[in-house]
């Protein structure tokens, strides 16, 4: 069985490619890289084709997480191909409801902090702020993808 889970913030050059790539460094180290398939977006194109925003980057290596996605708007394709669709605030999870009325699609749809432990509600945007704000991206991201995992390991 292979998963496959997209995560959704604005841009997708800070918070959901930092999505990606810290869950694809834990399902390395958990040895289930081979049975999760992971990608993010962007609800809106504003940065359509450009690499992860450079201050992020820069946070996120410090870490050991290496962001290669290339920003892309979100498709209709993407309810169909994906089984998790994880939106990294409340805007974008109302954004993405709003894209469909099928409710199959609609139920693919969480927050990224539905699993964390430690943090509710959104992901602040970091992108108007300054540097505290990108390390509180990776917390809060690094908890909820611990989460994610455990909820998969029980799936696979
Ligand atoms: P992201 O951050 O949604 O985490 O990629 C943002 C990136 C760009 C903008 C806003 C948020 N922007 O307004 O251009």
């Amino acid at each position: 069985m292979k998963y496959n889970i997209l995560f959704v913030c604005l841009g997708n050059i800070c918070r959901s490619p930092s999505g990606e790539a810290v869950l694809n460094a834990k399902l390395k180290e958990y040895g289930l890289d081979k049975d999760v398939f992971v990608d993010s977006a962007g609800t809106s194109g504003y940065h359509e084709g450009e690499p992860a925003d450079g201050r992020m980057q820069t946070h996120a290596i410090k870490r050991g997480f290496n962001l290669t996605s290339i920003s892309r708007q979100v498709s209709m394709s993407d309810f169909d191909k994906f089984d998790y669709i994880i939106a990294m605030d409340q805007n974008n999870y109302r954004n993405l409801y709003n894209l469909t009325s099928v409710k199959e699609y609609q139920d693919k749809i969480s927050l990224m902090t539905d699993f964390s432990s430690l943090y509710t509600g959104d992901v602040p945007d970091p992108y108007y702020g300054g540097a505290q704000g990108f390390e509180t991206v990776l917390d809060i991201l690094e908890d909820s993808v611990d989460g994610l995992i455990e909820s998969l390991k029980s799936q696979i």
